[in-house]
This record gives structure tokens, C-alpha cells and sequence, in this order.
């Protein structure tokens, strides 16, 4: 951990994050991610180890506990904070959960209302809209919200949720251009970052996200997750802007 925190500083970035939240079995069952949700003296000692290594502000995310019977998030929290963490996200799920049920946000109510905590809490868990947001910043009083899935394909969700805190009214939807423009951003960045045949394979999965709402779209989508030449598929872009440039979106 200390050698990964010397390696991210190369980056310079503001904060060193740590994910003791993810749940997949062959991170969490390795005593890593959420495993260390079953090891608190374990997650406090490699967090220290961070935090005396580096001069970057060190935060973490994790979830609630390991399983319904073993929620430790208040202690955690604690003793996280004792050894010098400077925020904390909660999802609030356990790892047994994976990301099925509901999120139990009282519990990040619970790290909150604790007098000892001094640290900004962050909310983390099916938020997917600004009126969900916004009751959910209110009810259970968070310094801040994390949101993950709804975000996917949908970038647009945080303008939209600033602008509800901001002024109380929903903003417009993303036009057809935006959202076409964005997808192809995303898989010029894909291919970029991923070299040609993997940029645009795992490109593939998001279509139907960037074009939720678009009447009759299966047919694009469907030479969209077909085709592996990015020229060809710019140009499927090129064509679904033009035939759903002038549409209202539904
Ligand atoms: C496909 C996928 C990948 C994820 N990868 C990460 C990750 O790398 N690091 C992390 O902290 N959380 C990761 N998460 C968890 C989310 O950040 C978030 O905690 C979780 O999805 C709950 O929030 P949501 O209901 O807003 O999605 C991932 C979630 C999904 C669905």
C-alpha cells in the first residue's frame, strides 16, 4: 500500500482514495477491498501506513459492513478518522449484498450523528435523480453524495442535481447532439486508452445508455455492437444525429 501511494503521488492527484468498498470475490475473498471490512485492526494499520507515507490527504470509501449480522461502519468510521483519514465515503450496502437491495442510508445517518465525527461523510448508493438527491442530502444529513451507476451513459446526472440545490427547478434534458457527442468522445477516449479492437468491444455496452429515450434506436444499436471499424461506427454516430437531431426525445 505504501508503495502504491509513492507510485499514485507521481500523479500528483489532490487526494489518495482507498477502496475498501469493492465487492467482487477474488478482490474481497483475498483480504482486500471490502474484505477488510472482516479485519477492522488489518484496515486500520494498512490506512495509518498510508496516511504516515505520503503527504497527500488520504480518504477512504467502503461499505457498511461484510454481511447483515457484522455492520461496523460507526466503529470503522471512528477509528479511521483516530488515524487521520480527511473524508469518508459510505455505500451503504454490505459486500454480501454486492449491489442488489436497497441502499440503508441510515446507517450512514448513524456515522453522521455520531458527536466523535468530525471528518466529511459522503453518501454513496442508488441516488439517480436530483429529487432523490436533494431528500436524501436533507434526510440524512451528508456533507456529500457519490453517485456511481446513474452516471453511466449519463453524465449529464451532476449539472442536472447542481442545478436542482441551486435553484429548485429541473433543468432541461441533454439535447440529441450532447448525448450523440458525448458517445463518441467516449469511444474516441475507449480506443485511445484501449487500443483499437478492446476500445471499441468495451465500448459497446454503453450505447443503450447515450441513447436511452430514443424511439426506434435498435436498429443503430444493433450495427453499433456489430461493427469493429471506428470509422464506420463515427459514421452510424453521424447518421443517428441526423435522423434524431430534430426529434424530441421522449
Ligand atoms: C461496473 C461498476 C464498477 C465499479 N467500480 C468501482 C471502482 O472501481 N471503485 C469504487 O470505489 N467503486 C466502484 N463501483 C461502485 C460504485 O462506485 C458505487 O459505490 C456503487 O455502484 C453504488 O452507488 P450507485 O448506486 O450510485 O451506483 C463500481 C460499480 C459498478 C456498477
Amino acid at each position: 500500500m505504501i508503495q502504491a501511494a509513492h507510485i499514485v503521488e507521481n500523479a500528483n492527484p489532490d487526494v489518495i482514495d482507498i477502496n475498501y468498498g469493492c465487492p467482487v470475490a477474488k478482490v474481497a475473498c483475498r483480504m482486500a477491498g471490502a474484505g477488510l471490512l472482516q479485519d477492522v485492526p488489518k484496515m486500520v494499520e494498512l490506512t495509518a501506513a498510508v496516511v504516515k507515507s505520503t503527504s497527500k490527504p488520504v480518504t477512504v470509501k467502503t461499505r457498511l459492513g461484510w454481511d447483515d449480522n457484522t455492520i461496523n461502519i460507526v466503529e470503522v468510521a471512528e477509528r479511521l478518522q483516530d488515524i487521520g483519514i480527511q473524508a469518508l465515503t459510505i455505500h451503504a450496502r454490505t459486500r454480501k449484498q454486492m449491489y442488489k437491495g436497497e441502499a440503508d442510508w441510515s446507517w450512514i445517518a448513524k456515522v453522521k450523528e455520531n458527536p466523535r465525527m468530525t471528518i466529511p461523510i459522503f453518501g454513496n448508493g442508488d441516488v439517480d435523480s436530483p429529487e432523490k438527491a436533494l431528500e436524501y442530502r436533507n434526510r440524512y444529513g451528508v456533507d456529500g453524495i457519490m453517485i456511481g451507476r446513474a452516471a453511466i451513459g449519463y453524465p449529464w446526472v451532476f449539472r442536472e442535481i447542481k442545478h436542482y440545490f441551486a435553484t429548485g427547478e429541473l433543468m432541461a434534458p441533454p439535447t440529441t447532439e450532447e448525448r450523440v457527442e458525448a458517445a463518441r468522445q467516449h469511444l474516441r477516449h475507449s480506443i485511445e486508452w484501449k487500443g483499437e479492437k478492446l476500445g471499441v468491444v468495451e465500448m459497446r455496452r454503453h450505447y443503450t445508455n447515450y441513447f436511452k429515450g430514443f424511439h426506434s434506436i435498435k436498429p443503430y444499436r444493433s450495427r453499433l455492437v456489430e461493427e469493429y471499424s471506428p470509422s464506420v461506427l463515427y459514421s452510424i454516430l453521424d447518421e443517428i444525429m441526423e435522423v434524431y437531431g430534430e426529434l424530441e426525445l421522449t
